[in-house]
């Protein structure tokens, strides 16, 4: 099975660039089931019923969340009735959506999983613990698994990895919004990535303004961060996955700008 996974749409640029591009994703890697992380899609904030009826109509099977989920109030409108969105399973029990799901596309299933870390990020419950309980239950299901950890610490990510290893076909991380390149398969057979990168905006700071970042950083005052226009960047994990075993037979970054796209 192939699986695309887009990192973190960021804003009107971000979804546009979505738009444009899984065209040319579709023939280029050919995936079973596109999954994006959307938790910043909407103004940098959060998810509305509008944007994941979009991001569906242009081919995205699953969206994952992070700590931006409840940012956009509109989501706790439809996130219980929504069977395509996941947020951060390690949150406390009650709070409404849910933490995994199955998704379908293309004829297969992967069970899909988010996940959210605890350093540097408001308190949530155990991520190491919550993926215990929920992976033997959709492994009696199917054993394709993708995990997106949205998390702020490299650290916490790779452990999440080797946590995992041979439980979840991929680990991708996600949050920081920078790809990183330690692409790989670790040796029980999960493909692992520590951060997918960011789809929007190219030349703010993360997805912002660069002015309102910069005005923070040299006053310490607080000043408002405002999605940036401007070049797109596109950045994503590519995965092919044995379906028998679950385990990754290859894990490839996906990573093009305005400026060096050439649509084919
Ligand atoms: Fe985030």
């Amino acid at each position: 099975m192939r699986v695309v996974f887009i990192g973190d749409i960021v804003g009107n640029v971000g979804r546009e660039t979505v738009k444009r591009l899984l065209p040319w994703i579709e023939e280029k890697y050919r995936p079973h089931i596109i999954i994006a992380n959307g938790e910043n899609a909407a103004g940098g904030r959060g998810i509305n019923a509008a944007i994941a009826r979009d991001l569906y109509d242009w081919g995205v099977h699953g969206i994952t969340m992070g700590n931006h989920t409840w940012d956009n109030r509109e989501i706790f409108d439809f996130i219980d009735d929504e069977s395509r969105i996941v947020r951060p399973a390690n949150l406390p029990p009650g709070t409404p959506g849910r933490g995994a799901m199955i998704v379908k596309g293309n004829g297969k299933e992967l069970a899909v999983v988010n996940l959210i870390g605890r350093t540097f990020l408001p308190p949530s419950d155990c991520p190491f613990r919550a993926a215990d309980e929920l992976l033997p239950e959709l492994r009696k299901r199917t054993k394709n698994v993708l995990v997106d950890f949205h998390a702020e610490a490299t650290s916490e990510k790779i452990a999440m990895g080797w946590y995992l290893d041979g439980r979840a076909s991929l680990v991708v991380g996600t949050h920081t919004h920078v790809q990183t390149n330690d692409n790989r398969i670790l040796p029980e057979g999960t493909g692992y990535v520590t951060d997918a990168g960011m789809t929007g905006p190219r030349d703010g700071v993360l997805g912002m303004e660069r002015e309102g970042v910069l005005r923070r950083f040299l006053t310490g005052m607080p000043s408002r961060f405002v999605v940036s226009e401007g070049k797109w960047i596109l950045s994503g994990v590519f995965v092919e996955i044995d379906e028998a075993t679950g385990h990754a037979q290859k894990v490839q970054l996906i990573r093009t700008d305005e400026d060096s796209w050439i649509a084919s």
